[in-house]
């Protein structure tokens, strides 16, 4: 574990400058200072009234928390409930149906308005079209599919009955999501025969296809939604088109509710070792603070704001702050199933004024994208309607904050700078904002009913002013239950770094004021574009390749992206020379990278591949990633001195200048 002193991260931690709301957003904002007090005096009270304010449950629960078997949590014990009628039936039941619940943005221009009161239709005979394919409470079931509507449809279905999703970002290879698949235990996988991209379709079908003829799996049949049009092969008995299914599918459904800890989905996230963490959730707590923290965070007010998140629904944020938070208070949001570039560089803006959002979160790495691409370009559109700024994912350092809150949100929209994690399920750490006077490149406290803390190696305080460990103190609704089917690696990664605390894997610094800056990962996890990023999981795929003999990987540095994957490969002997022969090493190279690609996906594919000789490794054997960044960085190699081998670094940096 490095130093936290030494992780990238916001340079200028001196930022005095200050933005407190204005008088007009303060006084309408859902987040107030009571909400504070409220949970300082009495956490587990303030807790039990978000749950009954945001959540319809069918039986009450008794108790707030059971933390009696820690660090196993359960809230809301005895409660019921069911997570896709908060989502969608009590709207329509109140009124609401009419209310668009998702202005759907096609990249190839198509758009879509659905309302609530069509979702409602959807999702029942979705619900029972998963039914009919042998679904029930408790059987777990993989979507992979791209930004469409479907894929929300899909989603609430699996909630509607009780069996856990486990969404797969359409971007992993078919051996990734074999992996997910087979670790989940899924009966059905639902897929589209594709979904667009850059103006060209991209297939996801054939994935599925791959990852299923490794075999392994206990998959009964995947239901495929007609997106592209584009063909497909088909397994008769086992492939059946979403549409046909729901056409024969009865029309209503009747929603059953299901215990609070019951098990709402798996999201698969990366971890410090080569095996991906099922991370799970439980329907009652997740519910709550999602829908909780989009009301008072996002300040989210369902009859009036167009609300927009950016994320793709393969990740965390896209489950909580596209589907379960803001779609539990009613709200009306923009999904969006392309790119920024994708046909011009202004088309968030475009989008941004066509559907007049008022709310938009999205992440630093976008940011600093339009920062490059330059201010003229969403000076084009009109971004009147925009009343609250987000953002999450990574660090956003201070020039790319102020450059958003000018550029976009014309000097007047609160920026609220969201920590979390797939673990913590719901923003931890944020400004409220109407009512905390936001800092640039900070996310400054806990919200009310968290409890953070940056800690020193031996999990005390740090005094303002040092940097130290991240925590979380005390339980909270939206936490893991768990790790799917490994209940000590879930202990082991979380609550064994500090007694009774949760260990975030970030460091953080305490601002003179008290603020809370985080600094980026101290473990041997990357940020690439604010995707988790496992550095052993990439030289686990780099290894398996016949050529590579060892593999290094490091996150380093990268204007745009946070980070970047720099690999550090040492090939076996007998491809040693091969290598060298003029203009292989480059063929060598590219090799890599697509090996990387089909092993996990396009998008932890290397920035950079570096074939050397040796790895700089400790008398321990511990590879010295320290050192591999400052070369991945262009700085001077540090300390030297713990190296069995001291000259490795000079072999290494002599071999990279050798074309030079
Ligand atoms: C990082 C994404 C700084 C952090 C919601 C965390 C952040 C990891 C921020 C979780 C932020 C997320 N400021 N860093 N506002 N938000 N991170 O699981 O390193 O994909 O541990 O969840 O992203 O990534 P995950």
């Amino acid at each position: 574990m490095s130093d936290p002193k030494q992780t990238d991260g916001p340079t200028h931690l001196h930022e005095e400058r200050t933005f407190p709301p204005s008088e007009e957003f303060a006084a309408a904002a859902n987040g107030t200072a009571e909400l504070f007090e409220h949970a300082a005096a009495d956490r587990e009270g303030f807790w039990a009234e978000q749950a009954r304010r945001y959540v319809t449950w069918e039986q009450d629960f008794d108790q707030v928390l059971d933390w009696s078997d820690a660090p196993f949590s359960k809230w809301f014990v005895g409660g019921t409930l069911n997570a896709c009628v908060n989502a969608v039936d009590r709207h329509v039941e109140a009124g609401n149906g009419d209310r668009v619940a998702i202005h759907f943005v096609g990249e190839p221009g198509d758009t879509r308005d659905i309302t609530y009161a069509e979702l409602h239709q959807q999702v029942q005979r979705a619900a029972n079209a998963l039914a009919d394919l042998g679904v029930g409470q408790g059987d777990t079931v993989a979507i992979y599919l791209p930004m469409i509507p479907e894929a929300v449809v899909a989603m609430l279905a699996c909630a509607r009955l009780g069996a856990p999703h486990s969404v797969v970002f359409g971007g992993f290879s078919a051996e990734a999501l074999h992996s997910r698949i087979d670790d989940v235990g899924a009966t059905l996988v639902i897929t589209s025969d594709g979904g667009w991209r850059r103006g060209k379709h991209s297939a996801l079908k054939p994935a599925v296809d791959a990852a299923l003829a490794v075999g392994d799996t206990d998959v009964q049949n995947v239901l495929v939604v007609r997106r592209t049009g584009q063909d497909v092969e088909w397994t008769d008995g086992r492939d059946v088109w979403w549409d046909d299914a729901l056409a024969a599918a009865a029309e209503s459904h009747e929603a059953q509710a299901f215990d609070a800890e019951h098990p709402l989905f798996i999201l698969y996230t990366s971890g410090t070792t080569g095996k991906p963490k099922g991370i799970f959730h439980a329907t009652g707590g997740y519910l709550v603070q999602t829908a909780y923290t989009s009301s008072v965070v996002h300040d989210v007010h369902p009859e009036t704001d167009v609300y927009w998140c950016t994320a793709d629904i393969g990740w965390v944020t896209g489950h909580s702050y596209i589907v379960y938070g803001p779609m539990t208070l009613g709200a009306t949001q923009v999904m969006y199933e392309g790119t920024p570039d994708t046909p011009h560089q202004g088309r968030f803006w475009e989008i941004v004024q066509d559907k007049k959002v008022s709310i938009l979160y999205t992440a630093p790495t976008a940011i600093r994208t339009f920062m490059k691409w330059g201010r003229e370009i969403p000076e084009k559109f009109d971004l009147s309607s925009l009343r609250l700024l987000g953002s999450v994912g990574e660090p956003i350092n201070p020039e790319a904050w102020m450059w958003y809150r000018e550029v976009i949100g014309g000097d007047r929209c609160p920026i609220v700078d969201t920590w979390w994690q797939t673990e913590t399920g719901g923003i931890m750490i944020s400004p409220l904002p109407g009512v905390t006077p936001t800092r640039p490149g900070s996310a400054q406290h806990a919200i009310p009913g968290i409890s953070a803390a940056v800690v020193d190696d031996v999990g005390q305080p740090v005094e303002k002013g040092s940097a130290g460990y991240l925590v979380l103190t005390e339980p909270w609704p939206a936490m893991l239950r768990g790790i799917w089917g490994d209940p000590d690696r879930y202990k082991e990664t979380y609550w064994s770094r500090f007694e009774n605390l949760y260990f975030a894997g970030d460091g953080a610094k305490l601002d003179e004021d008290g603020n809370i800056w985080v600094l980026g990962r101290v473990d041997d996890v990357m940020n690439v574009s604010g995707h988790r990023m496992s550095t052993a999981e990439i030289e686990s795929a780099l290894v398996s390749h016949p050529k590579v003999a060892e593999a290094a990987v490091v996150g380093a540095a990268d204007e745009t992206t946070g980070q970047a994957i720099c690999a550090f490969v040492i090939l076996r002997s007998e491809f040693v020379e091969e290598a060298d022969e003029v203009g292989e090493g480059e063929n060598l190279i590219a090799e890599l990278r697509n090996h990387v690609a089909k092993e996990i996906g396009p998008i932890a594919k290397p920035r950079q591949i570096m074939i050397v000789p040796e790895l700089p490794k400790t008398r321990s054997g511990k590879i010295m990633r320290r050192l591999l960044k400052d070369v991945a960085e262009n700085r001077e190699v540090g300390d030297v001195t713990t190296l069995a081998d001291s000259s490795v670094m000079t072999m290494i940096s002599a071999g990279l200048n050798k074309g030079d």
